[in-house]
């Protein structure tokens, strides 16, 4: 594994010591080239970073990343038809490919998705013939030279405006949202049904699937919201779909099977070879020739087999963990509890326990892999099960696209890793 280090810990502008709910990262995004980073959170807010450019002096140095743009994305609602509040949580940050000067990209709460536009402004305006430089109207009889209008210099400022608001076509929460390659349409999908939007019309779109998922339900008190389902659909052209399915071994079959076998997350490798899935317990990988059966799987975190009755309780065991690949498809990351997070590199078969803290990494310190001990005898540096505070969770990382760099969303902080430069 490289070895990774702290680059630096980036906080999301508030920072409390008890944070307030709002400041929970719910995303993170690297765009195409990895250049910039965007975090989505609890309160509706999208932060993105931006990597400093390199310096020559300082060849060790490798750029580090820092608040670009701060926005509010989406604000609190209420459906008055369904009685319902609609939060402003963001669930998903898509960039769309740089065209021109300014950047674009996709957020999303649960019913509505946003086109935002970020761009710079170096220069203003001045000397407008027909109002004054406060933008107030000049009395007509006063004018009495015709003046041209010139760009003057002015502090470099980042604007986000919206662009287009697609709305109104969910009735689940949307969790999901994936730009088309043609980059003119992209898809939104929530539990039941994907849409395809072109971004230039807003008032329609265009529902893909809509199926009814028979929810096969463990006994025990009903829930009430979707959680997902552990059949993987793949592949959605409208009426051809595979269903990529393990049996399941029925001597493990128990109350929770169904639970902790719920996909949370799916991810296409770079080379659009395989595709990976994240449940509760495990991270497996699908060769799309073959549906039958995964041919990797990778224990995230099998220790928590015996505390499946505690996280039931405590409503843990229906977290949403994220997966994701690093740039060549041979590393895989996804979050544990205790602001652990795990890498398995799929050649050596080697796995490696991180931890996000900023107690025990300060900025340019070596992370050093964490150990978790299941039976009586802990060893020194050793944290035993019992003490993993499940309040401190990583549900959502980002690998750099083509570098060594990762970023890991702990609660209110991001935490950006890369691999020692020499
Ligand atoms: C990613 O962001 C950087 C800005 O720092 C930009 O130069 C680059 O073009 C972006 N990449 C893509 C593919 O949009
Ligand atoms: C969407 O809006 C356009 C322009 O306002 C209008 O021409 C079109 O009929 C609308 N489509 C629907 C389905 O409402
Ligand atoms: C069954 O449970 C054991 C541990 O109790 C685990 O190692 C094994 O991977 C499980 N099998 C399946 C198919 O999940
Ligand atoms: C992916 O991980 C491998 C193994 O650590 C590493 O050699 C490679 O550089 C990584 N690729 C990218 C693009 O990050």
């Amino acid at each position: 594994f490289p070895i990774y280090y702290h680059l630096q810990a980036a906080v999301t502008e508030i920072v409390f010591v008890f944070s307030l709910p709002a400041d929970i990262i719910s995303t993170v995004e690297f765009n195409h080239t990895g250049e910039l980073l965007a975090t989505g959170d609890k309160g509706g807010r999208v932060v993105i970073f931006q990597r400093e450019q390199e310096s020559k002096n300082q060849p060790h140095r490798r750029g580090e990343y820092n608040v670009y743009s701060t926005f509010q994305s989406h604000e609190p609602e209420f459906d008055y038809l369904k009685s319902l509040e609609i939060e402003e949580k963001i669930n998903k940050i898509r960039w769309l490919p740089q065209q021109n000067a300014a950047y674009f990209l996709l957020s999303t709460n649960d019913k509505t998705v946003k086109l935002w536009k970020v761009s710079e402004r170096d220069k203003r305006p001045e000397g407008y013939n027909l109002k004054d430089e406060d933008g107030r109207l000049r009395d007509p009889s006063m004018i009495t030279v015709l003046r041209v209008p010139v760009l003057r210099p002015m502090d470099l400022m980042v604007e986000a405006t919206p662009r287009r608001v697609f709305a109104n076509a969910h009735t689940y929460h949307i969790n999901s949202i994936s730009v088309n390659s043609d980059y003119e349409t992209y898809m939104s999908a929530d539990d039941l049904r994907i849409n395809l939007w072109n971004f230039e019309i807003t008032n329609q779109s265009f529902s893909i699937l809509w199926r009814v998922w028979l929810w096969r339900r463990p006994w025990g008190p009903v829930r009430s919201s979707p959680r997902g389902s552990s059949r993987l659909m793949l592949g959605v052209v409208l009426s051809s779909c595979t269903v990529f399915e393990e049996p399941e071994d029925p001597s493990n079959r128990s109350f929770f099977s169904e639970i902790i076998s719920s996909i949370s997350d799916v991810k296409f490798s770079h080379s659009g070879r395989y595709i990976m899935t994240r449940d509760y317990l495990t991270v497996k990988v699908w060769d799309l020739n073959m549906e039958n059966r995964p041919i990797e799987t990778y224990q995230v975190h099998d220790y928590l087999r015996s505390k499946l009755c505690s996280l039931y309780e405590n409503d843990c065991i229906f977290d949403k963990f994220e997966c994701v690949w690093n740039g060549s498809d041979s590393v895989i990351m996804t979050g544990s509890y205790n602001n652990f997070f795990r890498m398995f590199d799929r050649n050596t078969k080697r796995d490696v326990t991180l931890e996000a803290s900023r107690e025990n990494s300060k900025p340019r310190a070596i992370l050093k892999p964490r150990k978790v001990c299941v039976g009586g005898k802990r060893r020194k540096d050793e944290i035993s099960v019992d003490s993993l505070d499940f309040s401190k969770k990583i549900l959502h990382t980002a690998w750099h696209p083509s570098e060594n760099i990762i970023a890991v969303a702990a609660t209110n902080n991001l935490y950006i890793f890369q691999d020692k430069v020499n």
